[in-house]
C-alpha cells in the first residue's frame, strides 16, 4: 500500500496520512529556498554557517510569527542541484535536501551524518498534527528541554510540551509548567542541536517505544517549523541557541542574594518582623516576598488595608534595613465591578474571549477571573504600566505566578480566543508573554533601576525578560535531587536565572534535609526558601540552634561567593552559557556523566563542581570528570576521570574546585548594599595548565552598565611563569574593591599571601 494512501487506524476515517512527498520545483527568493511538493511546502533559511532553518507546511503563515527568534536570516546563499538532491553548503554544515522523498539530512562540512530524516517516514501530517521522523544513531544521547523530568540523557523517553499547573508533580510527572522545544543530540563524537519553534502542543520521542531507529517529534499543529544548530561543542551550540532566541540581561545584584518567601508573610508586621530577625541573628539576606495575601481580596495591584495599611511605610522600613521586596501577581482578574482592572480590562476589552466576544471566565484565587490578552501589545502596555501601584511604596522584584495559564479543573476551553489565536495555539507562549508585559512595563516605570522578574510558565527566549523557578515541588531529597536536573536542564535552554522552592513548596522537610537543601541552594542561581500556606515555618531559626548555625554559615558562603557568581551571570549575558552546567556541557562524551548516579553533578561557572547529596547520606561517590580537583572546604587534591568516595556530612556538601580554578570572593556582608571590609580575595588553585577569569562588576543597581560604566578585567593564572596577571580595567566604573588579597590553594608552602595590595586599574602581575 503507498504511503500517501495509508489510513492510521487510530484517527477517525478521513485523517490520511498526508507526507511531505517528492519535490515538484524549488525557487530562492528574499533568502529562503522554497521548495514544493504536491502536499505541501518547505522553506529553508540559513541565519547563520552554524545555524538552518528548515519549515515544512501546509499553509505557511504570511506574518512568520515567533515569540522566540529575534535574528534574521541571511540573504540569498549558494546551493547545488543534482537529478537526486539539493545541496546547501556552509563552512560549518551541509544540508542535503533530498528529492524523491522529500528529505532533509544534515552533515558536517567534512561530510559526516549529523542528523537525518528516517529514510521511511520524513515528515507528514495526520491531521493537523505534524511530525517529523527522524533516524537514531547508535549510541546517541539527547540533553535538552528544559523543564522536563526523568534523566540527564533523554534517549528512551518521550514528553510533550503543555505548560501546566502542576503542584503535587512527582520526579516522573510531565508535563510541567515550561516549553522549551530544544534538544541537543551527541553521536559519534559530533554536536547538533534543534530547536522546533512551535507553541501549540508539542511532542519529542528520543527513541521511546520504537526499535532503537526512530526518534520524532511534532505539533497538534502549525509549522513543523525547526532550527538546525551544527556547530561542534554544546556550550557553542548553547551560544548559538541564545544568539538566536537571546540572553538575559544583568540581573540585580541584589536578587542574586538570600530570598526569603513564604505563602504568605500575613501582614507587614510579619514581614518586617522576619526582616527584623535575619538582621539580629545576623544571617545574611535581600529579600523578602509578599505572597497572593498582601493583596485585597486576592485583586492583583491592590493591597489589603487591613494587614498591609501602609505599604510604603513597610517598604521604607525594608530598605532602612537593606531589605527589597518581590510581590507577587497572577494574571487572574477578580470579576467584580469597582476594581479598576477589572473596569478598565471591560471597558478596553482586554480579556481573552470566546469567538461570540464574550470574555472567558475561569476560577483561580479570586474567584471568578478573566485572563488578560497578553498576546496583544495594547494589553500588555496597560498591564506594565499598572505596576505602579506596587513600584510607587518601592517594591522592585515581581513574581509572575499562575501563567500556564491556571484556572481550577485546568482545562480551560480550547474555543477560548488570545488575540487572533484558539488556546491550544498560543498556550505554551501565555507566561512568556505575560512575563514581557511585566518586565517592558516595570523597566519603563523603575527608569534606570533593574526590575526582577520571575515567572513560572515559560517558552523559548524567556530569558530576555525573566527569571524562572520550578513550581510547586515538595520537601522530600528526591525533589531536591530532580530539582537540581530541572536546573542543569533548563541551563541547557539558554535559561541561566533559575530557582528551585528551597525546601519543598509542600510538606515538611526534615531537618537535615532542610540543611541539605540550603546547602544547594548555595549554589542554585535564586537562592529562595519558599513555602506552601499551613506548613510549618521555613525560616533559618526555625530548626534549632545548631541547624541555624549551618544554615547561617552556609548562608555566608553564598554572600562570599557573590563576586564569582556576579561575573558569572556576566558570562551568561554574553554568551548564554548557564551558571549551573551539567556536566554534560563540557564532557558530553563521557559516560560516567549520564550515570544516574551522577547526573545530577553541575558545575556552578567555570571552576566549581557541585555533587548534589541526600539528607540521609553523609558519604557519597563523586565522579570527578577530566582534569584534577580540590575539594572546596579542605583543599585536598584528586585526579579527574575517577570515582571518589568523599565525606558529605551536613555541614559540607561536596563542592571542588577545578585545578587552576579562579574564584574572586568578599568578605561576609549582611546584604549586597553593605561594603564590606573593601578587599576582592582572589583565590587561585594550583594547576598544570593555564587558566582565566573574567571578572565582571557594576553599579548592580542601573542600566549603566550600558554606557560602558561597568569594571571587567581578566584574571590569569600562569603556572609555567607562575605568575598571576591581572589585565587592565576595562570600563569607567570605580570597583567596591580598594584592595586586593590573593590566597593561593595547593601551591607548596604559600596559602594566605599576607600582603594586600591596591586594587589599581592599571595592569597588576604578581609573581608565585
Ligand atoms: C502557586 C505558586 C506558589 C505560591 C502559591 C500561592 O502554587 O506556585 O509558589 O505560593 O501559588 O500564591
Amino acid at each position: 500500500m503507498p504511503l500517501s494512501t495509508f489510513i492510521y487506524s487510530g484517527y477517525p476515517t478521513g485523517m490520511n496520512l498526508e507526507i511531505a512527498g517528492n519535490v515538484q520545483g524549488f525557487k530562492q527568493q528574499d533568502g529562503i529556498l522554497t521548495i514544493k511538493t504536491a502536499e505541501a511546502e518547505a522553506r529553508v533559511y540559513i541565519y547563520s554557517p552554524t545555524i538552518i532553518r528548515v519549515s515544512i507546511s501546509k499553509n505557511f503563515n504570511p506574518d512568520d510569527p515567533s515569540f522566540a527568534v529575534i535574528r534574521q536570516p541571511l540573504a540569498d546563499f549558494d546551493f547545488d542541484e543534482s537529478s537526486v538532491n539539493i545541496d546547501i553548503t556552509t563552512p560549518a554544515l551541509r544540508l542535503s535536501i533530498q528529492k524523491s522523498p522529500l528529505r532533509f539530512n544534515f552533515f558536517t562540512a567534512g561530510g559526516i551524518s549529523l542528523s537525518e530524516d528516517d529514510a521511511r517516514f520524513g515528515t507528514n501530517w495526520q491531521g493537523e498534527r505534524v511530525i517529523c521522523y527522524r533516524r537514531l544513531f547508535e549510541g546517541e544521547r539527547f540533553i535538552g528541554l528544559g523543564e522536563k523530568t526523568g534523566n540527564l540523557d533523554r534517549r528512551g523517553a518521550a514528553y510533550v510540551n503543555w505548560n501546566t499547573d502542576a503542584p503535587n508533580h512527582t520526579p516522573e510527572s510531565d508535563p510541567l509548567y515550561k516549553t522549551f522545544p530544544f534538544f541537543i543530540g551527541l553521536h559519534s563524537g559530533l554536536t547538533y542541536g534543534l530547536f522546533l519553534d512551535n507553541t501549540h502542543k508539542s511532542y519529542f520521542d528520543f527513541g521511546a517505544s520504537t526499535d532503537e531507529e526512530t526518534s520524532w517529534f511534532g505539533a497538534d499543529g502549525g509549522d513543523l517549523n525547526y532550527y538546525f544548530f551544527g556547530a561542534q561543542g554544546v556550550a557553542k551550540i548553547i551560544e548559538d541557541y541564545t544568539w538566536l532566541t537571546g540572553r538575559m540581561e544583568m540581573p540585580p545584584l541584589w536578587s542574586l542574594g538570600y530570598q526569603q518567601c513564604r505563602w504568605s508573610y500575613m501582614s507587614a508586621d510579619e514581614v518586617l518582623n522576619i526582616a527584623q530577625t535575619f538582621r539580629k541573628k545576623q544571617i545574611p539576606a535581600d529579600v523578602m516576598y509578599c505572597d497572593i495575601d498582601y493583596m485585597d481580596d486576592f485583586k492583583i495591584f491592590t493591597w489589603n488595608k487591613k494587614t498591609f495599611p501602609k505599604p510604603k511605610q513597610m517598604l521604607d522600613k525594608l530598605k532602612e534595613m537593606d531589605f527589597r521586596l518581590v510581590t507577587i501577581v497572577d494574571p487572574g482578574i477578580k470579576v467584580e465591578e469597582g476594581y479598576k482592572e477589572y473596569d478598565e480590562g471591560i471597558e478596553q476589552d482586554y480579556f481573552a474571549k470566546y469567538p461570540d466576544g464574550e470574555n472567558y471566565t475561569g476560577y483561580v484565587w479570586p474567584g471568578r477571573c478573566h485572563f488578560p490578552d497578553f498576546f496583544r501589545e495594547e494589553v500588555r502596555e496597560w498591564w506594565g504600566a499598572a505596576f505602579t501601584a506596587l513600584t510607587q511604596p518601592g517594591v522592585e522584584g515581581f513574581w509572575n505566578d499562575m501563567n500556564e495559564p491556571a484556572a481550577w479543573g485546568q482545562n480551560i476551553p480550547w474555543i477560548v480566543k488570545f488575540g487572533d489565536k484558539f488556546m491550544p495555539e498560543v498556550r505554551n507562549a501565555y507566561g512568556m508573554q505575560m512575563a514581557r508585559a511585566t518586565y517592558d512595563g516595570t523597566r519603563k516605570i523603575m527608569g534606570n533601576k533593574r526590575p526582577f522578574v520571575l515567572t513560572r510558565a515559560a517558552y523559548s527566549g524567556t530569558q530576555r525578560y525573566s527569571a524562572v523557578w520550578t513550581g510547586d515541588n515538595t520537601g522530600t531529597d528526591a525533589h531536591m535531587l530532580l530539582g537540581q536536573r530541572l536546573v542543569n536542564s533548563l541551563g541547557i535552554t539558554g535559561m541561566s536565572f533559575i530557582g528551585v522552592d528551597i525546601g519543598g513548596f509542600s510538606g515538611n522537610p526534615t531537618s537535615e534535609l532542610m540543611v541539605r537543601w540550603n546547602s544547594l541552594g548555595v549554589y542554585t542561581p535564586m537562592f529562595r526558601n519558599h513555602a506552601i500556606q499551613g506548613s510549618k515555618m521555613r525560616e533559618p531559626w526555625e530548626w534549632g540552634k545548631g541547624n541555624e548555625q549551618i544554615i547561617k554559615k552556609d548562608i555566608e558562603q553564598r554572600y562570599k561567593i557573590l563576586p564569582y557568581l556576579y561575573s558569572s551571570f556576566y558570562q551568561s549575558t554574553q554568551t548564554g552559557l548557564p551558571v549551573s552546567r551539567t556536566l554534560a556541557i563540557e564532557h558530553s562524551f563521557d559516560g560516567n556523566v549520564f550515570d544516574e548516579r551522577f547526573q545530577n553533578e553541575f558545575m556552578f561557572g567555570d571552576a566549581m563542581l557541585v555533587a548534589p547529596v541526600e539528607s540521609t547520606k553523609l558519604t557519597e561517590d563523586v565522579y570527578l570528570p577530566r582534569g584534577s580537583w580540590y575539594r572546596l572546604s579542605s583543599d585536598r587534591f584528586y585526579e579527574g576521570e575517577q570515582i571518589v568516595n568523599v565525606q558529605a556530612p551536613l555541614t559540607d556538601l561536596p563542592v571542588f574546585v577545578r585545578a587552576g580554578g579562579i574564584i574572586p570572593m568578599q568578605s561576609v556582608v549582611q546584604s549586597t548594599n553593605e561594603k564590606g571590609d573593601g578587599i576582592l580575595q582572589v583565590h587561585v588553585w594550583n594547576g598544570r595548565e593555564a587558566n582565566s577569569f573574567v571578572y565582571y562588576e557594576d553599579d548592580g543597581v542601573s542600566y549603566d552598565y550600558e554606557q560602558d560604566i561597568y569594571y571587567k578585567r581578566t584574571i590569569a593564572f600562569n603556572p609555567i611563569e607562575k605568575t598571576i596577571n591581572l589585565s587592565s580595567v576595562e570600563g569607567s566604573f570605580k570597583s567596591r574593591f580598594m584592595q586586593l588579597r590573593f590566597v593561593l590553594h595547593g601551591f607548596d608552602g604559600v596559602k594566605l599571601q599576607e600582603e594586600i595590595i591596591e586594587n589599581k586599574s592599571g595592569e597588576i602581575e604578581v609573581k608565585l
